[in-house]
């Protein structure tokens, strides 16, 4: 099959890695048999230095005209000094928006050969992680109706019957894909807007009778999810809840640079990118971690073109690869082996 996908490699680090999963990407491409074509837009800082802006209407155009968005990371100390209008983020959430992307998937995987990068106890991770965090993005306390004054200020935690199905089904699809238990995290207690999600999902729970509903409190959640993190599969939760989960998850595996996400909606196109940032601090000097970016485009094949065989080998050739001891210095620990952004993403490569 051939596949059109729209490239912004962004700021900073961003080329760097981006590079090296496009190098996995034709790979896979070769050894299946699709052609991946790429076009790249531009986004963030190298928008605003080409065009004045950090995301052009072509290069919304190029990515609503492509099967998925591979985006690297955007930012950096250089833009940090100009109008917040035209800051690189702020075409994060422009394309986000524009493309109608309400879920937010955050897998915090924690591979066995990493279990060191943890600051969890050993018999608390066992034999490793691997969690799904489903987040809502376009809803909740961020989109809300709210007000600032100088006496008081509000903002309303929003949700329709509509939003919260179309989140809810897609956590019930996702936890079909894995292994069929879903925890839907909301705060029924206390909050109306939750006790509409809880109803919500009980009632499309009825559709999915193969998948485990579980229902839990949010503070409950946060909990959990340090003295007990094994017991979770698949969380979905509203916009607040999942922005602090999800961080939250993603740091029991203490690794920034391991972690990728996929941003979907209804329309076709997905987007995804690593969830670290641009790290000018070592942009340019060829040690960035390329794996979240190449784990990205894993997702991409997964969520987006339906390619499940395809997305595992990458997977499997990243965890072959730690196996055998190598380390981008993000991960380095003694006794392994350091390379290079480059090496690690020839290795990868290799063992496709
Ligand atoms: P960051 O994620 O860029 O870096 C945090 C730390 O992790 C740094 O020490 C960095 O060197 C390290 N790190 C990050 N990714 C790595 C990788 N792949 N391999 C090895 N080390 C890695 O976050 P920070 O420093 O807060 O932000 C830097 C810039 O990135 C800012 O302009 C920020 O606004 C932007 N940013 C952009 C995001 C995006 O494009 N989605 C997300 C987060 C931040
Ligand atoms: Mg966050």
């Amino acid at each position: 099959m051939d596949f059109k996908i729209a490239v912004l490699k962004g700021d900073g680090i961003g080329p760097e890695i981006v590079n090296e999963a496009i190098k996995v990407l034709d790979k896979i491409g070769e050894k299946f048999g699709h052609k991946f074509n790429y076009e790249q837009g531009y986004l963030g800082g190298e928008s605003i230095d080409k065009f004045g802006k950090p995301l052009t209407d072509e290069t919304v155009e190029l990515c609503k005209n492509s099967d998925a968005v591979l985006l690297g990371a955007v930012g950096g100390p250089k833009w940090d000094v100009i109008d917040p209008a035209i800051r690189p983020e702020k075409g994060l959430l422009g394309i986000r928006k524009a493309l109608e992307l309400y879920t937010n998937l955050r897998p915090a995987i924690l591979y066995n050969a990493l279990k060191d990068a943890s600051p969890l106890k050993p018999e608390i991770i066992g034999d490793g992680l691997d969690m799904m965090v489903i987040r809502e993005l376009t809803g909740g306390l961020y989109f809300g109706k709210k007000e600032l004054t100088k006496d008081y200020a509000y903002d309303t935690m929003y949700y329709t019957r509509g939003e919260i199905e179309r989140i809810v089904k897609k956590g019930f699809e996702i936890a079909r894909l894995r292994s069929k238990k879903l925890t839907s995290v909301e705060k029924a207690n206390v909050l109306d807007s939750s006790k509409l999600w809880k109803e919500v999902a009980i009632e499309m729970g009825k559709d999915y009778p193969d998948v485990e509903l579980i229902h839990m409190y949010a503070d409950n959640a946060a909990m959990q999810l340090v003295i007990n993190p094994r017991q979770f599969d698949t969380i979905v939760t509203e916009n607040t809840f999942g922005d602090i989960l999800s961080d939250e998850a993603s740091m029991l595996t203490g690794s920034i640079g391991m972690l990728p996400s996929a941003s979907l909606g209804d329309g076709k196109v997905g987007l995804y990118e690593p969830i670290h940032g641009s790290a000018p601090d070592i942009a340019g000097k060829g040690i960035a971690n390329p794996i979240a970016t190449i784990l990205s485009v894993a997702m991409m094949l997964r969520y987006s073109f339906n390619l499940t065989e395809e997305a595992d080998t990458i997977e499997k050739a990243v965890e072959a690869v730690l196996n055998e001891g190598y380390r981008t210095g993000d991960i380095y620990s003694e006794g392994t082996k350091k390379v290079g952004t480059v090496e690690m993403g020839e290795l990868i490569k290799e063992r496709l």
